[in-house]
């Protein structure tokens, strides 16, 4: 891909971002399509935040992802937050054509999802109450889930979010408990979201959260750990003829809808996971 007076740039602003697989796989996707685009990684510090939205703006920049530590102070220089990004309170993608704020990131797992089955009207079980699990859990209620029960350590962050989720009105069932009782939950339980640590690299011998006794065929187990690719969850869910689905898929699906977001065109899904794949290099 040649860069030319014409090109338009997009690109992430993290602190550190040199690490990020995001450049690699839109670029794949603007050569497949043959785009005149691309996408690079800038490296902002936190008391440059502001700087570099009005300098992005000032540059005709079409569009940035935003990783850590940005995605909830850079909330503060955009014009429009959709409704559900205004909700989880994190903002992962900017469109600088209105100046708007999104969070893929929670839809990227809900497409990893349903690459396998529908989330609407199924009783969904989240593991952790972090980051991960707010923007996860923001988008089960909007698409729709029967119930929504998050498990948690700390039972009083799992509350805390609960409450949040309940207050939006995208959801009437839903509630939240210890993960120490994962296992009386299971039975019940349709689609199992892990968005904990346990099990990431290098600590994959870990055990799992819960193991492929307490699993049935017709569960679906999402792991949002992708290093490694098929963690010990997802091996477990595996032997119990459960359906695996691998966190490799978010990353894949949510730069596929910022992609889309900042474009207009549908993004090339192959080719993206393939470059994806290649660069976190993972077996
Ligand atoms: P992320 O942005 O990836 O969601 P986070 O906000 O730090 O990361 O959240 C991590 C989540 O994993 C938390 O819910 C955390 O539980 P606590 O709130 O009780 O700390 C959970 N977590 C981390 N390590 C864990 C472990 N070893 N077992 C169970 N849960 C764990």
């Amino acid at each position: 891909m040649d860069i030319k007076g014409s090109t338009n740039i997009v690109g992430l602003i993290g602190h550190p971002v040199e690490h990020s697989f995001s450049p690699p796989m839109h670029n794949a996707a603007f050569k497949k399509l043959n785009m005149d685009y691309a996408y690079v990684a800038f490296d902002v510090n936190p008391k440059d935040l502001k700087n570099a939205i009005n300098g992005a703006c000032g540059l005709n920049i079409n569009g940035f992802n935003v990783t850590i530590p940005h995605k909830i102070d850079v909330m503060n220089y955009l014009d429009e937050i959709d409704g559900v990004a205004q909700l989880i309170g994190a903002v992962n993608t900017i469109d600088f054509k209105n100046l708007k704020g999104y969070n893929t990131d929670g839809i990227g797992a809900i497409k990893a999802i349903e690459e396998v089955t529908s989330v609407k009207d199924k009783n969904v079980l989240v593991a952790g109450a972090g980051g991960a699990s707010r923007a996860i859990s923001f988008y089960l209620a909007k698409y729709g889930v029967n119930s929504l029960t998050i498990l948690n350590r700390n039972t009083q962050k799992a509350d805390n979010l609960i409450g949040d989720v309940l207050k939006s009105e995208l959801i009437t069932n839903a509630k939240s408990d210890s993960i120490s009782k994962i296992n009386d939950y299971i039975k019940d339980t349709d689609i199992l979201i892990n968005t904990t640590p346990v099990g990431m690299y290098p600590n994959i011998d870990d055990n799992p959260i819960t193991t492929s006794e307490f699993m049935h065929e017709d569960l679906v187990v999402f792991d949002a750990v992708y290093n490694p690719l098929e963690t010990t969850l997802l091996k477990q869910a595996i032997k119990a003829g459960a359906k695996p689905v691998y966190g490799i898929k978010m990353l894949l699906y949510q730069g596929a809808e910022s992609f889309e977001i900042w474009t207009g065109k549908k993004a090339p899904i192959d080719v993206m996971e393939e470059a994806l794949k290649n660069t976190l290099n993972l077996g």
